[in-house]
């Protein structure tokens, strides 16, 4: 299957603080944006890789990625990034078959993940994405509102069953014309989404679970970038 990967690297990076869009922030001394793109190279599941970044990094991106990936400006939210990068990589390959949508922020993702995603596809499916079981209890609260209440205090309202729930990873793959037709249902008519297997979803697709892989963690806060250093460390020792 003729396969693209589009990389949404255009976020801010609130959460990790690191004064520098997060794909610019540096993991020993590469950004984690050449780490990433470097992985899904390794991977070899596609030859075509696209990255969105913030407009301001355009030219610093090009120049540190070369011929290794297309760089092109994203957007407001992820899937205005996705959105954009989805379009230049059917611009650049109109064969396009399968495209895999990879955060940025998933750098260290092994190849096997890859290539799991990829082997779904090739046996049919039309989306698909890489889950990994939840290890703590999970509770549904509300706010408490109550005279001796403090700001932000909640109660405790439910359980729910950790069994049937799983934390979702990168990269998702999708048939062309699903992710195509997704995010056109979102341009017109949008949801809140955290990724884009939530935009198939809401088309009736059946989303493929494979499994993912605990080294695929999303760097968000300063404590996952001190995990990163130490996987870094245990793949090159
Ligand atoms: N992303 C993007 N364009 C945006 C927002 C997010 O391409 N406008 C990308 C990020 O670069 C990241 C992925 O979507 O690779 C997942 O987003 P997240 O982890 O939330 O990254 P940030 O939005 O950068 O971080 P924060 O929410 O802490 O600001
Ligand atoms: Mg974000």
């Amino acid at each position: 299957i003729r396969t693209c990967i589009v990389i949404p690297a255009a976020g801010s990076g609130t959460r990790l603080g690191a004064g520098i869009p997060k794909a610019f922030a540096e993991l020993a001394g590469t950004t984690l944006l050449e780490h990433c793109v470097r992985g899904a190279h390794a991977s070899g599941v596609a030859d075509h890789i696209v990255v969105a970044v913030p407009e301001a990094f355009l030219s610093a991106a090009r120049d540190t990625l070369g011929t290794a990936a297309e760089v092109v400006a994203g957007g407001a939210d992820r899937v205005a990034s996705v959105r954009a990068a989805l379009a230049a990589a059917q611009r650049s390959d109109p064969g396009i078959e399968a495209v895999l949508v990879h955060d940025a922020a998933r750098c260290l993702t092994p190849p096997e993940v890859f290539t799991r995603v990829t082997d779904a596809l090739g046996a049919g499916a039309q989306a698909v994405v890489p889950v990994l079981p939840v290890t703590d209890t999970i509770k549904r609260v509300e706010t408490l509102r109550s005279p001796c209440a403090a700001a932000g205090d909640e109660r405790v309202i439910g359980d729910i069953d950790r069994e049937q729930l799983r934390r979702v990873q990168t990269p998702q793959g999708f048939a062309v014309e699903v992710l195509e037709e997704a995010h056109a249902l979102q341009a017109r008519d949008p949801i809140t989404a955290t990724d884009d297997a939530m935009l198939a979803e809401r088309l009736g697709h059946e989303v493929r679970a494979v499994a993912g892989d605990e080294r695929a963690l999303k760097i968000t806060h300063p404590l996952d970038m001190r995990i990163a250093e130490l996987l870094l460390e245990d793949a090159t020792a």
